[in-house]
């Protein structure tokens, strides 16, 4: 492995080459979910921790299951069924489950740099941010590239608009470092208040208007208002931003009509996306939760063998060919 790649904490620092070895080897994980018996012995004997400090569904049942079907062992571990409940300290609770070897420790945290934190303490354990605050959420922006590159074909100089909360989204920060590494045009919709000026040094554009945040769009991701981070005061009115902003079948067939939509979730549906969009045929919604399997699977099995993901390198991938053909 690339000792630059021993844990999985952004994209931000990571290679094209790199980010296109995790999509091959979640490539060919995705064949693995698809058939009758889906388990392969490629993490037999290693041993993952899921730490999740924040709720989640989908990330969480995701890596669980992307351990499980590697035949690794898998331990879950939440904040409230923890002794961090009784006041242990977050580097303390590490320093614990460091002394449990582990090979990967998954964790999810409200505050940005937790991860970083923990991984500076854990010298014997690879760390996958599975979402830190308003950082990054490295794993959901390889599954969105994923998505995009098989329906898609390619992830070059494609056009991406995000619509929605930019401001207290992590996804749409690790997107904009994902789809910058392949000539993107990374454009954020949104009312001023909730669109960062700090994403246009990014190379994102800003638009306060539907029209010219999406016209012409390959690809449109619609992000979920974050109310868990500071309630409503960065719009007066959720009525009003749903009108202006929520992703309706007649806006895409007006600006966007090739496009393809993404949300990472989880969806509300009425403000931020119509159902008739959600449920459409233009969503892959239900699939990027599917190929978020595979990616997770491509991450833990990267990390937990340290095989040499630095680029594309045919040993590595025949490595992983010949451990999927093995079914458990
Ligand atoms: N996309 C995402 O991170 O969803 P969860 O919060 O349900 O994990």
């Amino acid at each position: 492995m690339n000792s630059e790649l021993k844990h999985l904490l952004g994209i931000k620092g990571l290679g094209k080459e790199q980010v296109l070895a995790l999509l091959d080897s979640a490539d060919q994980f995705v064949d693995v979910n698809k058939r009758a018996v889906k388990k392969v012995p490629a993490l037999r004997g290693k041993t993952i921790v899921n730490m999740f400090f924040e709720a989640s569904t989908r990330t969480r049942m995701s890596f669980e299951l992307a351990g499980k079907r590697l035949s690794a062992d898998v331990i879950n571990f939440g904040a409230s069924s923890s002794s961090t409940s009784k006041g242990e300290s977050l580097i303390d609770t590490a320093l614990t489950i460091q002394s449990m070897s582990p090979d990967v420790v998954v964790m999810r945290h409200p505050a940005s740099g937790a991860c970083k934190l923990v991984a500076d303490h854990l010298p014997e354990t690879s760390v996958v941010n599975a979402g830190d605050g308003l950082h990054e959420h490295p794993t959901q922006a390889l599954l969105d590239a994923l998505c995009i590159r098989r329906k898609l074909g390619t992830l070059e100089n494609l056009s991406v608009s995000f619509v929605g909360d930019a401001l207290r989204s992590r996804v749409v920060r690790s997107n904009i470092y994902l789809l910058k590494l392949f000539g993107c045009r990374v454009r954020l919709v949104a009312p001023p208040t909730l669109a960062v000026t700090e994403f246009e040094g990014m190379g994102a554009e800003v638009f306060p208007d539907m029209k010219r945040g999406i016209e012409g769009a390959d690809v449109v991701v619609s992000l979920r208002m974050k109310h868990e981070y500071q309630k409503d005061i960065y719009i007066p009115s959720l009525e009003e931003y749903s009108r202006l902003y929520c992703i309706t079948e007649d806006r895409l067939r007006d600006y966007a009509p090739d496009c393809m939509v993404l949300a990472p979730g989880p969806i509300i549906r009425g403000t931020e996306i119509a159902s008739d969009v959600a449920d459409g045929p233009r969503s892959h919604i239900e699939e990027q939760v599917e190929l978020g399997v595979a990616v997770r699977m491509a991450v833990l099995f990267l990390l937990a063998t340290g095989a040499d993901n630095k680029g594309r390198d045919s040993s590595s991938e025949s490595g992983i060919k010949e451990l999927v053909a093995n079914e458990q």
